[in-house]
């Protein structure tokens, strides 16, 4: 029996779900060779486990000259020998189903590196071919010019000259990516056969790589076109009558509006990222003020029944200013990347706890947020324990060091001699493998894990969080965030005080008057609510999930 008969998959499993984005090469190295690898990451599956994520999205893992870090596939099929083999893999799967883990891989479907067969045999193939319709191809560079460039800092166009066929060729992201030509039905059916191959495994769900540009249309910027969406529909009805129970994660960094739109009328994908809603987190946190919060919010449609949106604080790429407005990109490189060798692009590529200095109270009021606003959590590997970043590596690799496991040798990811690692270890203070890794924080009842378990689990223990409504009260004092969570027959009130102040705020709860308020996190003593003011008060950069209940039940 294939994997895929064996393992169940709850109904909805996708919204109760808290993802842990990692990079296999990132995590631990079996073998000695100072690349981490899918044994590495099966033996630290207990790891996972105990800090309570059920979810692991893998970054791409296929056959690639990794000059994107593996966005840059060869072969679809197969995994990179620096990994392992794919009976790795399916080792991998199988102990984490048996874990009741879920994975996500990357479905990358805009482009594939240059050296994939079908771009090689493409190159030679006559014009006009099905061969060489794989891709886009043009006699000059001056089509379609109403297309940004993404990797603004790497790139002046998105045409390269190819020699061999004398021919241009549209990329959007580096010249050696090659976008897919989706007007071509051989793409399509091409696709599907790598979607079926990594579904029939039993991979749970499918991260769509930079979908909203599929396709290119002259007079036009290329984003969200309607062939783009019709091609999801597509992909989603397959999914849907193959197998059920899978799911699609829409990569879509556009503004609500539109990122809205790849959820369709819920048969487009199952998920999608709020990207505008991330560097608002940010935003609200340097104004100490919860209006970017709930402007983003507010500006954000509803979404269909069984769509969820996947939230995140930080991820493998540079924090992405794309979806602010030029004043607060300026802002924000300021207040979070004075050193400019931290920018990239549109982006800060930096880890989540040097762009808090640190703080553990900011960390903490931000990763409460990541677990109790309307969405999926996604965590990135080794914010779990504020792990640091290296500004002096090249491009995204300053936030993809490996991870740091103990004090010893190579903070215990890896038994190879220091230099032939894939990147560093972080080593500067404070953010030194010596004193930030699991092991110096796995026993210490008041690290930031310790404190981060415990917040998944209690996130767990309440289904509100995952498929509950959100509604945002607006107290006069808007240095605190307030919401409502409502559903799976439980409200939650969760207050955050954004500022570096003692906050104090007056709710009116008289529509809950005889009720009680029971804290979720801590152990405050509340008042039972009645028809007049509910006054609370809020330490500096503090939270509170307080649980609003008929009877004064368990925490
Ligand atoms: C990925 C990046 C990658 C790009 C091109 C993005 O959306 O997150 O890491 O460089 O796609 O594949």
């Amino acid at each position: 029996m294939s994997t895929r008969e064996q393992f169940q998959r709850p109904h909805l499993w996708y919204r109760d779900a808290v993802i842990y984005e990692v990079h296999v090469r990132a995590f631990a190295d079996s073998n000695g060779d100072g690349i981490g690898d899918f044994p590495g990451l099966t033996s630290r599956l207990d790891y996972l486990q105990q800090l309570g994520i059920n979810t692991i999205w893998l970054l791409p893992f296929y056959p690639s000259p990794l000059l994107d870090d593996g966005y840059d596939i060869s072969d679809y099929y197969d995994v990179h020998p620096n990994y392992g083999t794919l009976d790795d893999f399916k080792t991998f799967l199988s102990a984490a189903h048996e874990r009741g883990m879920f994975v996500i891989t990357e479905l990358v479907i805009n482009h594939t590196s240059d050296q994939h067969p079908w771009f090689q045999r493409a190159r030679r193939a006559a014009p006009g071919s099905a061969e060489r319709d794989f891709y886009v191809w043009s006699s000059t560079d001056d089509r379609f010019q109403d297309v940004r460039i993404i990797f603004q800092d790497t790139e002046t166009s998105n045409w390269a000259w190819d020699s061999e066929s004398e021919s241009y060729y549209w990329h959007r992201f580096f010249s050696h990516q090659p976008d897919l030509n989706w007007e071509s039905p051989l793409v399509r059916e091409a696709v599907i056969g790598v979607l079926d191959f990594w579904l029939d495994l039993g991979v749970d769900a499918l991260r769509l790589d930079a979908i909203p540009y599929l396709h290119v249309q002259e007079g036009t910027n290329g984003e969200n076109l309607p062939q783009t969406h019709e091609e999801l529909r597509r992909l989603r009805a397959h999914v849907d009558a193959s197998y059920g129970d899978r799911v699609l994660l829409a990569e879509a960094n556009q503004w609500p509006q539109d990122a809205v739109a790849y959820f369709g009328d819920g048969d487009e994908c199952h998920m999608s990222y709020h990207f505008p809603l991330m560097p608002r987190l940010y935003l609200a946190l340097e104004h100490g003020n919860r209006l970017p919060i709930i402007e983003i919010m507010e500006q954000t449609p509803e979404i269909p029944a069984g769509a969820q949106w996947a939230i995140f604080l930080r991820n493998h790429d540079e924090l992405t200013l794309e979806m602010v407005t030029e004043e607060e990109r300026d802002l924000m490189w300021d207040t979070y990347a004075p050193d400019h060798r931290a920018r990239l692009n549109l982006g800060i590529r930096r880890r989540l706890a040097p762009l808090v200095e640190n703080d553990r109270r900011r960390l903490e009021l931000l990763m409460s947020l990541l677990l109790s606003l309307a969405g999926t959590p996604v965590l990135y590997y080794g914010d779990e324990i504020g792990m640091g970043d290296d500004i002096s590596l090249a491009d995204r690799d300053s936030v993809r060091t490996p991870m740091q496991w103990n004090s010893g040798h190579n903070a215990g990811f890896s038994k190879a001699a220091p230099q032939s690692l894939y990147l560093p270890v972080v080593a500067d203070p404070p953010f030194d493998y010596k004193m930030v890794n699991v092991e110096a924080q796995e026993d210490d009842p008041h690290s930031l894990l310790t404190w981060l378990k415990q917040m998944i689990r209690r996130r767990s223990r309440h289904l509100v969080f995952g498929r509950g409504s959100i509604r945002f009260l607006e107290p006069a004092n808007t240095h605190v965030l307030v919401y409502l969570r409502e559903g799976e027959g439980e409200t939650i009130l969760v207050l955050a005080n954004l500022s570096e102040q003692a906050q104090s705020v007056e709710l009116d709860l008289s529509a809950f008057s005889g009720f009680h308020l029971v804290d979720v996190i801590g152990t405050a003593r509340l008042p039972v609510i009645d028809e007049r003011l509910c006054s609370l008060s809020l330490d500096p950069y503090a939270t509170l999930w307080l649980s609003i209940d008929a009877n004064q039940g368990d925490k």
